[in-house]
């Protein structure tokens, strides 16, 4: 070998450790420590939104605002490590504040309905917007899915997190007082996202929280959940009306397309159901801890998302309303059942609804529940 070509193979060497180097250090900084970054995402009337991103140990990346609490992006990491964005959302604040199916958000006072928007707490009576036909919707005209909350970020060894933190006024949206709210979410080395939710209030009120983020497992935008196979723990639901308000019964779901306690794929009886599922299912084992309440599966991506709570409540919902008019992530065009929902929550309308778990919270309690998504591959 001449002078010329051993100074090649020196070069050669050097470049090879270099790059080499390089990469398992961006591998080793991504995939084996908790990681969190704050960035401003917009302003609203002169309050900053920002941005938070926590990434676990095996690249599990969760990307929430404060602006209605909103779960922007969860990328879900495969076997190989290949991770798929398993929720619907938008590309700017914008898009959001124009927002109407609550893409991601946390929903207050009260998530679901009441009926006609009324309801009677030791002899006052109340009344809330009608923003869904006749009835009270999600916390009304600006519910909680539209303000933006004071943000904290932590970080531990093995998890990553943002406190929101939201004062709603006595009066705001027609809910009797000031209810002190604070939601948590931490990004866990075990690939869960937890949702703590905790309020108190200085006067008896209603409260039912809840998290309304799109999955799609196969991935946001690449089509439709309908061979998606889901497991709800739950024997019975709550039938509905016409425009979608209790009526009181709680029925068992044997023999009917309602029936989920073993799995099935979301499609195979979804003609059955008019308009396709927007119910809420009574979960069993409800004493006021965490237990596993749902299971749903994705056979394209293996993927796995397992539920657990310790809420009595958890609303089904396949993307009905979504009709190809929404222009969503990276350009993507959300149609009819290109997501489903697992809102955790108490039953639709139980403030009026005696034979419901109650929902009224009175000064000196503490409104406390938890939810977990879990993510596995199969
Ligand atoms: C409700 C649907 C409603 C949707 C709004 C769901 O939680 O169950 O009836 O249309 O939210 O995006």
């Amino acid at each position: 070998m001449n002078k010329k070509s051993v100074q090649i193979l020196g070069l050669m060497t050097l470049a090879f450790l270099l790059i080499n180097c390089a990469g398992n250090q961006t591998k080793k900084d991504s995939v084996e420590k908790m990681n969190i970054k704050k960035q401003i995402y917009g302003d609203l009337n002169g309050k900053g939104v920002y941005q938070f991103t926590m990434t676990n140990q095996h690249g599990m990346t969760v990307k929430i605002i404060n602006y209605g609490g909103i779960v922007t992006h969860l990328f879900v990491p495969d076997d190989e490590g290949e991770l798929t964005d398993v929720v619907l959302g938008y590309d700017s604040l914008q898009q959001y504040l124009d927002d109407t199916p609550y893409f991601g958000a946390i929903v207050g006072r009260y998530g679901n309905r009441i009926a006609k928007g009324k309801f009677s707490l030791d002899g006052n009576e109340y009344q809330l917007a009608a923003n869904n036909g006749p009835n009270h919707l999600h916390g009304g005209i600006r519910g909680f899915d539209k303000v933006v909350w004071d943000a904290d970020d932590f970080i531990r060894p093995d998890e990553a997190g943002v406190i929101l933190t939201y004062i709603s006024k006595d009066g705001e949206e027609g809910y009797p007082g000031n209810l002190d709210c604070r939601v948590t979410y931490t990004l866990t080395n075990d690939n869960e996202l937890k949702i703590a939710y905790e309020a108190i209030t200085d006067k008896p009120t209603v409260v039912n929280l809840t998290h309304h983020s799109y999955f799609n497992l196969k991935g946001q935008g690449e089509g439709d959940i309908l061979n998606h196979q889901l497991q709800i723990m739950a024997n019975r639901y709550v039938p509905v009306d016409q425009s979608l308000i209790p009526t009181g019964e709680l029925r068992e779901v044997k023999q009917s397309a309602m029936d989920f306690t073993t799995p099935h794929s979301i499609g195979s009886r979804i003609e059955k159901v008019e308009g396709g599922y927007d119910h809420t299912y009574v979960l069993n084992g409800y004493n006021g801890n965490m237990r596993l309440v749902a299971r749903v599966t994705s056979p394209d991506t293996k993927m796995v998302m397992e539920v657990y709570t310790d809420l009595p409540g958890i609303q089904f919902y396949t993307g009905n309303f979504l009709d190809g008019s929404l222009t969503g992530k990276a350009g993507k065009i959300y149609h009819k059942h290109n997501g489903f929902c697992l809102e955790t929550h108490h039953y639709p309308d139980t403030p009026n609804q005696p034979g419901f778990p109650p929902v009224v919270l009175r000064p000196g309690e503490k409104y406390e529940t938890s939810t977990v998504y879990k993510f596995l591959t199969e």
